[in-house]
């Protein structure tokens, strides 16, 4: 739609002038909006105000007849209104595209991996695996809506000294042969050990000699390795699975151990790579960055060492165009680091690596969240309170949902009111974590959208039939909301360019306030027979575009509320 006013203001004034169109959202200022004649003005040396009369003219020459109801001059602005009929044809379009309205072909032909999840395995889930989990699957859903080749990619953290603390922690309590531990004992041995060994350096020592003897395959340390891990990855997708996420590859940081040495190898051979104290770093002077370490002193590889083998192997085995690493914004320069040092080897040429940070999340005291010596919070609990607040408002709310409905709903609600909390508030910030917004049925929050879809579904349950003719839409609030659905494409698109999740929330909530606020102005089900048909088709797409930017977003819908 934007497209179209686009094209012809463009068609008014000519190549080579920058201007934008948009959608104000201040009532007043026209459907559409163009800055265009501030940059006629620039050039000609002349007032805005005068060279927005004269485009106008100009724009009227080349639209179609009836296109727009009227154009405005404010300032230097033109602010444009469609006409009825432009909006009823518009809408037409719409819903006949039903649910293929949004997707677009701008990806076609390439790959896109996109890395979220990513826990440290062996260590308890906090909740920055759950920000990267959340974040990465609506990403995930919004370039595939775009028809990029989509691939979800885990890459756990499943070789790094936590193993050492457990392995030392077990064998220190000799529970060999006695009991079998589950993940959440092993979890607690971690966590009870990593206190004490804060203050004892020898604890310290024998975890790290753990990990060493790990490292170079010791058999016994290798079994135990084996069990915390599938105990630790049946754990984590068992909390995937309850999000409603699933991933196409899962390599751990371990798969890349055979890769290591060669790249190290190489970096040296090419004389990218030098020896510092012991070490092995690739200097990064030229690109004004701190060295990055692939190999320390004791011979062990890094973090960064499997992150260059993890994407020499994206880009090389899976020939990925782009990938995105969902991954907290404390990492950045790590990241940095890393695309630098890719490039130095030539592994990464034109494809695009891109850092999608996010902040931490903030409790109502607005203090970080996180694990602290022995005190964590973790993913699993915070998702039953969830769950559990979620049934609570369902009493409240909805006391006719009963029993396994009210079980399901309350989980639907529940997870939705978190990955919506997050997905709301831009990817960058710390985002703050408030039970109540979270859960509320008015404002910007998960159970409002869901509500709002509930009851669309509820009116088209109720209307059996429609009348084949229909008037088309003439009143104000009928308009806005179809004019809101010509917004979806719009909206994906911005969100994949800027791999912006909340474009995508704010609007969903944007067109369950236009929905509210149409079927609380205008009758639906007793309107005269044409005016009911053409409600009815209102709703019925409303209801589709809603419940498929849901799901885009990552949640799940319920039929009743
Ligand atoms: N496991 C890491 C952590 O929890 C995140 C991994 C991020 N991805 C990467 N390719 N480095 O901090």
């Amino acid at each position: 739609m934007i497209d179209e006013i686009r094209s012809m203001v463009s068609a008014a004034i000519g190549e080579g002038l920058e201007f934008s169109v948009e959608r104000p959202k201040v009532a007043g200022r026209g459907q559409f909006s163009t800055n265009a004649a501030f940059a006629i003005a620039k050039r000609n040396g002349a007032s805005p105000k005068d060279e927005a009369e004269r485009l106008r003219e100009k724009i009227i020459a080349v639209v179609p007849e009836e296109y727009f109801e009227k154009m405005e001059v404010a300032g230097g602005f033109i602010n444009f209104w469609l006409s009825n009929k432009t909006i009823n044809e518009t809408f037409k379009k719409i819903s006949s595209a039903g649910t293929t309205w949004g997707d677009s072909k701008k990806g076609a032909g390439q790959k896109v991996i996109v890395e979220y999840g990513s826990p440290n395995i062996g260590k308890p889930l906090h909740f920055g695996h759950l920000r990267s989990t959340i974040i990465g699957q609506a990403l995930y859903n919004i370039y595939r809506s775009q028809g990029y080749r989509v691939v979800s990619w885990n890459h756990p953290g499943d070789w790094g000294k936590q193993f050492g603390i457990m392995i030392a922690a077990y064998k220190e309590k000799s529970l060999e042969g006695k009991v079998e531990l589950s993940i959440n004992e092993f979890l607690r041995l971690y966590v009870e050990y990593n206190a004490r060994m804060k203050e004892d350096p020898r604890l310290e020592e024998i975890a790290r000699e753990e990990t060493r003897k790990l490292q170079s395959g010791d058999p016994e340390n290798m079994r135990l390795w084996r069990k915390i891990y599938s105990l630790s990855m049946s754990e984590f997708a068992r909390v995937a699975k309850r999000l409603g996420v699933r991933f196409d590859v899962s390599h751990g940081e371990s798969f890349y151990k055979p890769f290591l040495k060669g790249i190290v190898d190489e970096a040296l051979r090419r004389g990218l790579a030098v020896k510092s104290e012991g070490a092995i770093i690739i200097p990064l002077d030229e690109e004004n960055l701190p060295p990055f370490v692939i190999q320390k002193s004791d011979e062990a590889y890094l973090y960064a060492t499997t992150d260059i083998a993890a994407a020499k192997y994206r880009l090389e085995k899976y020939k990925a165009d782009k990938i995105l690493y969902v991954v907290g914004a404390e990492q950045y320069l790590h990241f940095e680091q890393l695309f630098a040092v890719l490039k130095k080897l030539g592994y990464l040429r034109d494809q695009e690596l891109v850092h999608i940070k996010f902040g931490l999340v903030l409790g109502g005291d607005a203090k970080k969240l996180s694990t602290r010596a022995g005190k964590h919070i973790s993913l699993s609990e915070v998702i039953n309170e969830a769950v559990d607040k979620a049934g609570k408002v369902l009493e409240e709310k909805a006391p006719e949902i009963k029993g396994r409905e009210k079980r399901r709903t309350a989980e639907i609600i529940g997870i939705d009111a978190l990955k919506y909390n997050d997905l709301s508030q831009n990817r960058t910030s710390n985002i703050l974590f408030d039970w109540e917004k979270m859960l509320s049925f008015e404002g910007n929050a998960a159970p409002y959208l869901l509500y709002t879809y509930a009851r669309l579904r509820s009116i088209l349950k109720k209307s059996k039939s429609a009348a084949k003719a229909s008037r088309g839409f003439t009143t104000e609030a009928e308009k806005r909301a179809a004019l809101k659905l010509s917004e979806f494409p719009e909206v994906l698109g911005r969100a994949a360019d800027n791999c912006a999740p909340h474009y995508l929330a704010e609007y969903l909530y944007e067109l369950s306030e236009a929905m509210n606020n149409f079927y609380h102005a205008e009758p639906v089900l007793t309107a005269e027979p044409e005016v009911r048909a053409s409600r009815l088709a209102l709703v019925r797409t409303a209801s589709i575009v809603l419940e498929k930017g849901i799901k885009i977003l990552g949640l799940e819908t319920v039929e009743r509320l």
